[in-house]
């Protein structure tokens, strides 16, 4: 695998997951428009989130990654940026609190359109069509023509992602983020429900300390960190003929990069070390995550970490462990054994969804709330176990009150999922089962730094 990179070199390996388009000369245009575009992100942007996530893998930092399952072109509003961002500000704020350590913030959002899908084809009422891909690549709707993959979906999907990461730039850098509006960062919906007074508790404590350094001339004026925050934004890089489109040549290093996000990952059904999508990413220079599910390997998982990070730099490669609540002690010791046996600098974070969807009483395709949690909790005991730092988080949510999770202080049961069920592909955690979360993400690392601190 040593074998000099191309950004279209993914085209001579095996590739899956990805739509077989019926009309290459329409493809070939949408690729030629793509590729004349300006890039999402900027080289620097990448570099500069591999620089945070090696803090992140030398046990400084924490990561906080979260958004859509899938992104919709319907659903596509400047409130719900807004508002799924205000809960990933809220998380980030308990999860500093509790870990006492800088929290590396980046959305699944502004790029999250394809998806991998168990099955090829979806049947109803006995009519068998081919499966939703995400809105990148074909419709929703339930119909023979809605399911043909259009390249012209590509260009719909670069221009929200521009539209969206324009937003998420400015609420980030201007003035939207400020920690002095930790309190206005709640929505509407969730002011007085059951969990949010620890959240306005904690947020009463941070404006006195606030306060405090006001009074001795610490403002957003003098210390910008208070003012500003780093957002990144990330996605699956499924769809490989939009990713070669937007891959362009990093004028600083010479190195190339891809262009539609700060981190792309590989997904747990595309990893195959000789595929495409693992081709493409090893050559491109963002921060890349890979998806680690039970079927993986200790040999694979290695033979991965060379491919992708050959030089073993701290940052370039997260390891994503999403094996479901009750396995992680099968998978993950013998996961992180192997790392540590070779010396790999990796982050390890933990996806609590991705293994834990089942099918409801009703025919939904949810979460429970207790077993994302009880993964959480798996994950942290065993890197205490291992000794190893449990670097980060990876959820599905939403800033809208969606009944999408069964369980959580505001239980949604699984007669309510049919009240607000609006995912496009898995379900999502709602913003106040998030923020249940994230104090509960907070309090394992508030233990575990009174454990270290105990141990000297
Ligand atoms: C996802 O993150 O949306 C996803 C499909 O995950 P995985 O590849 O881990 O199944
Ligand atoms: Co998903």
């Amino acid at each position: 695998m040593t074998a000099a990179w191309t950004k279209s070199a993914w085209r001579s390996k095996d590739r899956i997951q990805m739509p077989d388009y019926t009309d290459p000369a329409a493809l070939k245009a949408v690729e030629a428009r793509l590729s004349s575009y300006p890039p999402l992100v900027f080289a620097g942007e990448a570099r500069q989130l591999r620089a945070h996530l090696a803090e992140v893998a030398e046990g400084r930092a924490f990561l906080l990654q979260g958004g859509d399952c899938a992104e919709s072109f319907e659903e596509f509003s400047a409130d719900l940026i807004r508002d799924t961002y205000k809960v990933m500000l809220q998380m980030a704020v308990v999860l500093t609190f509790g870990a006492k350590l800088p929290v590396v913030k980046i959305g699944r959002m502004a790029g999250q359109f394809a998806k991998p899908r168990s099955a090829a084809t979806e049947v109803k009422d006995g009519v068998e069509l081919p499966s939703y891909r995400g809105d990148i690549i074909n419709d929703i709707g339930f119909t023979a023509e809605s399911r043909i993959p259009n390249p012209e979906r590509m260009l719909q999907a670069y221009t929200q992602a521009a539209a969206s990461l324009n937003l998420l730039r400015a609420f980030s850098q201007g003035g939207f983020a400020d920690i002095n509006h930790v309190h206005a960062w709640t929505l509407g919906f969730t002011q007085d429900t059951p969990g949010y007074e620890n959240y306005h508790k904690l947020a009463n404590r941070i404006s006195e300390s606030l306060q405090f350094m006001q009074a001795a001339g610490v403002t957003g004026e003098t210390a910008d960190a208070l003012h500003r925050v780093d957002f990144y934004t990330s996605h699956e890089a499924l769809l490989l003929e939009y990713e070669e489109a937007l891959c362009r040549i990093d004028s600083t290093t010479g190195l190339p990069v891809a262009g539609s996000g700060h981190m792309i990952w590989i997904g747990d059904r595309t990893r195959q070390p000789d595929g495409a999508h693992v081709e493409f990413c090893r050559g491109v220079q963002n921060p890349i995550g890979l998806k680690c599910g039970p079927s993986l390997s200790e040999s694979d998982l290695l033979h991965l970490i060379d491919t992708l990070n050959p030089d073993n730099a701290a940052g370039r490669l997260t390891l994503i462990a999403r094996f479901g609540a009750g396995n992680v002690g099968e998978h993950l010791p013998r996961l992180i054994r192997a790392v540590e046996r070779e010396g790999r600098k990796v982050v390890w974070s933990c996806d609590p969804m991705h293994g834990n969807t089942i099918k409801s009483d009703s025919g939904y395709k949810t979460r429970p709330f207790e077993r994302v949690l009880r993964e959480v909790r798996e994950f942290f005991a065993i890197h205490a176990a291992e000794g190893t730092h449990p670097g980060g988080v990876h959820f599905e949510m939403t800033g809208k009150d969606v009944t999408e999770c069964t369980g959580g202080v505001r239980d949604v049961t699984d007669e309510n999922l049919a009240d607000r069920y609006h995912t496009a592909c898995d379900p999502r955690l709602n913003a106040s089962q998030s923020l249940e979360l994230a104090f509960l993400v907070s309090e394992e690392l508030h233990q575990r730094r009174e454990a270290q601190r105990a141990a000297g």
